[in-house]
């Protein structure tokens, strides 16, 4: 997805710019640029492809004195969303003969019409973005004032905006202005580094101010002033990023998403600390600030997310249909905004998002929001969009997930998932007893990850035998069935090897067709409720000639028997082993992927955090 950084304070910023772009690469992205303003003009370089290929046009920026002194400037990586992703369509973009230039994350809905009435008064288009008409608008409306010109410009526009923008006639000014796109300024000693993400930021500040929707931050060198964008003084507060540049590294590993497996034991004791009850059986979750009537009294748990965190929201409902017998389901974000749902005071809605800035999970916060349901946030993210318009959730504290597939975000929401269950069933219907049983459980899980990550090679031979392979299937019942919905997007996102994912059950209903020596199945056949049935569909399976890896319980050997292949995790009940059976499939597509010499990190077509519908 695009990303913003932007500098203005007595360094040079081109190599702040390029640093902090290389910073956002793992958002995922198709063309890098860069502006900068000196001596009264600007000088702008766009490219397409990676940040590597903007370094080399950019040549010897650092002893350039077009670049050294060069102390404001904007940049951005884009990730089309109008027009191919070529170095025209590439940010920054400007009007009027660069006067000023602009960087833009999100869409501008109106963009057609806007686009009409500025060619219509002769001015001509360099790209097919909706990014420059927002840039010509800002130009055409420009007298003597930056900022003027861009309140005026964004009262016209329909649509998201993270924006920076700069002018060759303002030396040392940068205008900032978000809706639906974040923007976080970071807050250095007479300077300033805006970003759209804090990865961009930390290495220079920790200091950082993130500006809520509507807002507009006009910055000078180490001065920022904030405004509504009906220009109106407001005054947010600076917040500590409490990410070490050390987290967000590589930390030795050879990929972001290895090292984010490897982090899961740490990242769901964070997730866990001071939440669990062992005393009561029950979880500790002050963030839902949930009264003990609405605990009771709430007609229906429903649960909003995409990709992953819809996948760990299915583990969500079974466990509070299981453990509270309460209702509780769980819908795709943005089918949810669209079917004019049912919805209302009496729902509660958990919105999921590892981002917090997912726009269709958005979406339905502020769908469910106006239609009076009780909105609460599940949110890596801190400080992130879906985190403040909830109003109230829960954290999950796994730290930075960097590599845009989603590891430590899906096991860390899981954890809180089975303890919101765990809240529910002790204020309704479950015994202390009971409650302290699951309670204790959920403490393991850390432990019980470690286990499976101590498999990591004997995981990496088995990869080898799958390389070849173009397609695949996964099968899983009950709790086992997120967890093979999982395990089959985090293959096809990562190797590219088409893998889809069915209930046990439904294969006997169409999909058994295609079942053949060439067509390998991923049987989810942990020891517990539905495991002989399932092993009675592994069967069926290699009856058709289809080869068989099978995820069991340690030493479970009726059931190693029946597969062709084992990756084996601690015996612990269903609804901890959505973890660790994930877990195990998360290191299974990682060395295929890595076996097939895939780019892991920011696969293709992808983007770490899908801020457009
Ligand atoms: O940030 P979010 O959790 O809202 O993101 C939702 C999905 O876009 C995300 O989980 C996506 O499916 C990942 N690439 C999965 O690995």
């Amino acid at each position: 997805m695009c990303g913003i950084v932007a500098y203005t304070g007595n360094r040079s910023a081109t190599p702040i710019l390029v640093h902090g772009l290389r910073k956002l690469e793992y958002r995922g992205y198709d063309s890098a640029g860069i502006a900068v303003q000196r001596e009264g003009s600007l000088a702008i370089y766009k490219k397409e492809g990676k940040v590597a290929n903007l370094a080399e046009l950019l040549g010897d920026y650092r002893q350039d004195p077009e670049h050294t002194e060069a102390h404001v400037g904007i940049a951005h990586t884009r990730w089309a969303t109008h027009g191919p992703p070529t170095t025209g369509n590439a940010h920054p973009h400007c009007g009027g003969e660069n006067r000023i230039a602009l960087v833009h994350n999100g869409i501008i809905e109106n963009y057609r019409p806007l686009k009409a009435k500025l060619e219509a008064q002769g001015r001509v288009f360099l790209s097919d973005t909706d990014s420059e008409v927002l840039a010509q608008l800002i130009d055409s409306l420009y007298e003597e004032d930056l900022v003027t010109a861009v309140l005026a410009a964004l009262k016209e526009v329909e649509g998201t905006f993270g924006i920076a923008c700069i002018s060759r006639e303002e030396p040392g000014r940068l205008v900032t202005a978000r809706r639906g796109s974040p923007i976080v300024i970071g807050l250095g000693e007479d300077e300033t580094i805006v970003a759209s993400d804090a990865s961009a930021i930390i290495s220079h500040t920790r200091q950082a101010i993130y500006l809520d929707d509507n807002d507009i931050a006009i910055i000078d060198g180490g001065k920022v002033d904030i405004r509504t964008l009906d220009a109106i003084p407001v005054q947010r507060d600076a917040s500590d990023i409490d990410w070490s540049p050390d987290a967000a590294e590589k930390g030795g590993y050879e990929h972001y998403m290895l090292k984010e497996i490897f982090e899961q034991p740490e990242a769901v004791r964070n997730t866990i600390r001071g939440r669990v009850d062992l005393e009561r059986g029950s979880a500790l979750l002050s963030g839902l600030n949930l009264t003990p009537r609405e605990l009771v009294e709430f007609r229906r748990l429903l649960i909003v997310g995409c990709g992953t965190s819809l996948n760990a929201g299915l583990v969500g409902e079974y466990a509070v249909e299981d453990f509270a017998g309460m209702l509780a389901e769980v819908e795709q974000a943005a089918e949810f905004r669209y079917r004019n749902p049912i919805v209302g005071a009496k729902d509660i809605v958990i919105a999921i998002s590892q981002s917090g800035e997912t726009a269709d999970t958005l979406a339905a916060v502020r769908e469910a929001a106006d239609k009076g349901a009780l909105v609460a946030g599940l949110v890596n993210v801190v400080g992130s969009t879906i985190a403040r318009e909830a109003g109230r959730g829960i954290y999950l504290h796994a730290g930075p997930e960097i590599s845009v597939a989603s590891t430590k975000a899906f096991t860390c929401q899981v954890s809180v998932l089975l303890l919101i269950a765990l809240k529910l069933a002790r204020s309704n219907r479950l015994s202390r007893e009971s409650g302290v049983k699951i309670a204790n459980e959920i403490g393991r899980i850390p432990e019980l990850i470690q286990e499976v990550l101590e498999q990591n090679e004997a995981i990496a031979e088995v990869a080898k035998d799958f390389v070849g392979y173009e397609h695949m299937f996964y099968i899983g019942r009950g709790y086992m069935f997120p967890v093979a919905l999982e395990g089959a997007l985090k293959l096809k996102e990562i190797s590219y090897i088409h893998a889809e994912a069915y209930n046990a059950a439904e294969l006997k209903h169409g999909p058994i067709a295609l079942l053949d020596e060439n067509m390998p199945v991923v049987a989810l056949l942990n020891q517990g409720p539905g495991q002989e049935k399932t092993v009675g569909n592994v069967e069926e399976c290699r009856a058709r000639k289809a080869p068989v890896l099978g995820v069991i319980t340690q030493g479970d050997e009726e059931a190693k028997a029946a597969c062709d292949w084992v990756i084996e995790v601690p015996a612990s009940p269903h609804y901890t082993t959505t973890i660790t059976a994930t877990v195990a499939l998360q290191l299974f597509s990682y060395h295929v992927a890595r076996l097939r010499g895939c780019a892991i990190d920011q696969p293709r077509n992808l983007a770490k955090s899908v801020t457009v519908e």
